[in-house]
């Protein structure tokens, strides 16, 4: 990669000028005048150096010019001292050769060999609805996934399942007084009853307060024999794990039409009462470090100088929480993948604080050092159309939005008169759906409108697709004529897409360090402009000789690159469209 060729001279150089570097940034400009790499080392070592930056730039790029910088047209150096470099065609298409011949292997990298990364992301409850903020966490983590795996580390995908809390407690006990198990589980919609008994217990403890004991008592029941087979709560955990089992029935579901995969725990990922008999150890650790307060019953743990709001770890009537699940979960991690490994959290906004409370307890603990600990957060759909936002209140059922999107996606099939295909629509609409999701930053909260989801035009996910099946349509077509050697100049749209080309391996690894899929879709989605621009100007199958060459070897990386691209974000392309 041209980047690091860059990275070692520079390092090189400005060792022989006897200035301690430990490393080179080296970025990519975003407008063209400023050259294809851009280094602020005078920048930030001139103060080690004892020069100012202009000058100690100078010196450096005196140094260089003497190396073999054959890939270098020309230098230039901006105030206040970075260096911009400009690369030749010839190296510029030597990457594009290299995009060929390396295919979707040109992403990979080793950046992040040897870490181990446990990346959790999905995590629906049991028994209640898999939510959009659901599939959020679903579609940004597996892309992280992905992204962190080609730059080489370790991955486990982890799925923390709610299966386990005092809402165990309301379910069973509705399911007991107003439900039949027997008819849910013969049901089509076993999840919906379940919810619905669920939502039932709630209106019901509106009206009657003392139900709230009831469930608590149900949910003691459970948690007190769970470990010990005692016949006494034989009821609550028969009705428990029937509710896990119908519930992972519509999750797979899910997980299948999304195309994606958990690894741990034999596929369904460590799910929060996997831990349940890890908590008194949890707890005594917490005593032992001095770490656990008494509050009104309750026992917390308190921040130094109040850094945030108290964290509770046992209830008033000492049963577990979230947050001990957890700590017990964390602890579980370090003793099982190793001390060093690093924990991605993909979990909504909403939960920030939480996270932020747990991660200090956990070095306070004296668990892991500065890195280990990431929550990324995402922000909340809102939906356009309001009949789906308003139909049932803040609920909304993943199957419904997947539905409407393939209708849309029949539409667009229909009108471009090309394949009906079923997989094929399933396909554009899964695609459309997790590039709508992706292309902000997740921390932003997503307006859904169906109109910018499936449009053509612009940046989302049939544009993308679209563009893919262009190069594919434009490949099968060529018809191979005899090549002609000698140079032919490039033009400027074609030298674009060359110089966006060469950034792809590192615009992968930038995406996996900032876990942001959001920075290769930006990437992306510029590229394939880059390439309909090109095809608008340009004639590739008109062009004969070493120019349809050329043009040849443009549209068949970016095919690459494209297709490599979206698989990295977990979506699929289809040949046709
Ligand atoms: N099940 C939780 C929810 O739906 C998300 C769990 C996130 N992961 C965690 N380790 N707390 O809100």
């Amino acid at each position: 990669m041209i980047k690091q060729k860059l990275q070692r001279i520079l390092l090189d150089a400005s060792k022989k000028i006897g200035v301690d570097v430990r490393d080179v940034e080296i970025s990519y400009p975003l407008h063209e005048g400023h050259g294809d790499l851009s280094t602020n080392i005078a920048l930030r070592y001139a103060n080690s150096a004892k020069k100012n930056p202009m000058e100690f730039a100078n010196e450096i790029l005196k140094l260089i010019l003497k190396e073999s910088m054959n890939f270098v047209e020309k230098v230039e150096i901006e105030k206040p001292g970075f260096i911009n470099f400009f690369l030749t065609e010839e190296s510029l298409l030597k990457e594009l050769d290299e995009v060929n011949t390396k295919k979707e292997k040109y992403a990979s990298s080793d950046g992040n060999k040897g870490k181990k990364i446990v990346v959790e992301y999905s995590s629906p409850n049991i028994a209640k609805p898999f939510t959009i903020g659901h599939l959020r966490s679903t579609i940004i983590g597996d892309a992280i996934a992905n992204l962190l795996e080609t730059t080489g580390a370790t991955v486990y995908r982890d799925n923390h399942v709610g299966d386990w809390g005092t809402q165990f407690g309301k379910l069973i006990y509705a399911v007991k007084n107003w439900g039949d198990i027997r008819k849910i589980e013969k049901s089509d919609q076993p999840l919906k009853l379940l919810v619905d008994l669920y939502v039932r217990f709630h209106q019901e403890a509106d009206e009657n307060p003392a139900l709230e004991e009831k469930a608590r008592d149900e949910f003691k029941e459970l948690e007190s024999g769970f470990n010990k087979r005692e016949q006494s709560s034989k009821e609550q955990k028969e009705l428990w794990e029937k509710s896990v089992d119908l519930s992972w029935k519509e999750f797979e579901k899910i997980y299948q039409l999304l195309g994606v995969v958990f690894t741990e725990n034999k596929g369904r990922g460590y799910s929060e009462s996997y831990f349940e008999k890890d908590l008194p150890s949890i707890i005594e650790e917490l005593k032992k470090k001095k770490l656990l307060k008494k509050s009104k019953g309750a026992e917390l743990v308190f921040f130094p100088k109040d850094k945030y709001p108290p964290l509770m770890i046992i209830k008033q009537d000492g049963t577990s929480l979230y947050s001990t699940r957890d700590l017990a979960t964390d602890k579980f991690r370090k003793a099982h993948y190793g001390d060093d490994v690093i924990i991605v959290n993909e979990v909504g906004a909403e939960q920030s604080l939480y996270f932020r409370q747990l991660f200090e307890t956990e070095s306070l603990l004296g668990w892991f050092k500065e890195g280990q600990r990431v929550h990324v957060g995402h922000g909340l759909y809102r939906f356009k159309d309001s009949k789906i936002s308003t139909r049932k209140g803040n609920t909304i059922w993943l199957e419904e939005v997947i539905d409407e999107a393939r209708k849309k996606a029949e539409k667009l099939t229909e009108a471009s008169g090309k394949l009906k295909e079923k997989s094929n629509i399933d396909t554009i609409a899964l695609g459309s759906i997790k590039w709508n999701d992706l292309k902000r930053s997740p921390q932003l909260d997503v307006v859904f409108d169906w109109d910018e989801v499936l449009n053509m035009e612009g940046n989302s996910g049939p544009y993308m697709l679209y563009t893919y099946v262009r190069t594919r349509s434009i490949l099968e077509q060529v018809e191979k004529t005899k090549k002609e050697g000698g140079k032919i100049a490039l033009n400027p749209e074609e030298l674009s897409i060359l110089r966006k080309l060469n950034k792809y391996p590192d615009i992968v690894s930038q995406a996996a360090k900032a876990y942001s899929p959001t920075v290769l879709v930006t990437y992306l989605y510029d590229l394939a402009k880059a390439f309909n621009l090109f095809y608008q100007r340009h004639h590739v199958l008109k062009s004969e000789g070493s120019q349809l060459d050329l043009r040849v070897k443009i549209t068949t990386a970016v095919g690459i690159v494209l297709k490599n691209g979206l698989k990295l974000l977990g979506i699929q392309t289809v040949e046709k469209m």
